[in-house]
């Protein structure tokens, strides 16, 4: 018997083609359990938006009817429903033309060369598969493939995983991402994606059997990505990003094996030449530098917050905010300009009190996961 898994409300209202196509007796729409029992065995076809009950869907072959407008249905066509609105609740898709650039990014310095080497290896045929990023929260790791899309002028596709995985069936759901991207690439060849799978562990963070198969997909994908024997065919550079390593490392190693990605990085914090650098991204940005400079110098802020926190700090050699705290910094300083017209030293002060880095809050957890840097590239 088949099942037909139908969102577009358009083969609902014309079930007769699709019995006169499958040389079926009759069509059922959003069978009950008993219409199916009544049924068993004969030339009868099963239609609707979800999935047969588990421990009855080994009677049915399963096929999946495409919607009638690309990923829009006939109804979210007719409703206005913009195509990047339905890829998010569909797909868990967001397609992002990125408005960053690697000058958005402070540091990373040996991040931003490999990139640089993999685009040019690239020019010269080579396939890149991608790049992993492990680290301290607020180093990065989702912005900088963000800031690589718009450096590189290619879509940026985040994958929501959350979605993905909370979907009756996870793994189709995957491959739907996949042959969406394929589709896109036959009909423009010349678009080319950063595909970020952020905070992977949330897809492969535990040892349930969903997650194996899922991993297995998607290792499927990356080893035959570019390939001949490739399934899914369309360019994209693969990012994918972890908090927690831990989880991983204990239920699905092989994610981590050599090969898998072109290179795994761990972002930890940044150098105060760094740290430096991304001050003045953000006091330019937000317009408050020149200002900001009469008052106190940008080393005297720097060594201000170091004598406040580098005790917080296990490695003397790295400054003890993360890039994302020191972004919050600029961003209360001019908060304060706004409101009182002017940045005075209290204003620094009192922000430095505030801003508690990481490395004091959540002590234990970012030093368990520095521990961990030595398995990767340092950035
Ligand atoms: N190197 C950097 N240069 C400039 N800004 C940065 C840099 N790293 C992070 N930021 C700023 O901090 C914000 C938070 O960073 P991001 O979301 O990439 O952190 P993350 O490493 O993904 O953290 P999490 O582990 O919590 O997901 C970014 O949106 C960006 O504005
Ligand atoms: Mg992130």
């Amino acid at each position: 018997m088949i099942w037909f898994i139908a969102e577009d409300c358009a083969y609902y209202q014309d079930l007769d083609s699709l019995q006169s196509q499958h040389n079926l007796d009759k069509i059922i729409s959003l069978p009950s359990e008993a219409d199916i029992a009544t049924h068993l065995g004969g030339k009868v076809g099963f239609i609707a938006p979800f999935y047969p009950p588990k421990h009855i869907r080994s009677l049915f072959v399963i096929k999946s009817l495409p919607n009638k407008f690309g990923v829009l249905t006939t109804q979210e066509q007719h409703a206005g429903v913009p195509e990047s609105k339905a890829l998010e609740t569909r797909l868990g898709l967001s397609v992002i033309n990125s408005p960053f650039t690697l000058a958005d990014v402070g540091g990373a310095q040996t991040l931003k060369d490999f990139t640089r080497e993999l685009l040019i290896a690239e020019s010269k045929g080579f396939r890149a598969k991608g790049v992993f990023l492990v680290g301290v929260p607020g180093t990065g790791k989702t912005f900088f493939p963000k800031c690589f899309a718009g450096e590189t002028k290619r879509l940026l596709i985040q994958l929501n995983l959350t979605l993905i995985m909370e979907a009756q069936e996870p793994i189709d759901k995957l491959n739907s991402v996949f042959e969406y991207l394929t589709n896109r690439h036959e009909q423009h060849p010349d678009e080319r994606f950063v595909l970020l799978i952020d905070e992977i562990e949330k897809m492969i963070g535990n040892a349930e059997a969903v997650e194996k198969r899922m991993l297995g997909r998607l290792l499927t994908v990356l080893n035959d990505m570019h390939t001949p024997a490739a399934e899914y065919k369309f360019d994209a550079i693969f990012f994918a990003t972890a908090n927690n390593l831990n989880s991983i490392l204990d239920n699905n190693p092989e994610l981590l094996r050599r090969g898998r990605f072109d290179e795994l990085f761990f972002i930890s914090l940044p150098s105060v030449e760094m740290a430096k650098g991304v001050f003045e991204i953000y006091l330019s940005k937000l317009k408050i530098k020149d200002e900001l400079e009469q008052v106190m110098t940008l080393d005297n802020i720097l060594t201000q917050i170091e004598q406040a926190y580098q005790k917080d700090n296990n490695d003397p050699d790295k400054f003890p905010y993360t890039s994302a705290e020191i972004e919050t910094f600029c961003k209360k300083l001019a908060f304060y300009k706004l409101v009182y017209g002017e940045i005075n030293i209290d204003h620094i002060l009192n922000t430095i009190r505030l801003i508690i880095p990481i490395i004091k809050s959540a002590q234990e957890g970012i030093n368990r996961m520095l521990a961990q840097k030595e398995l990767f590239l340092l950035v």
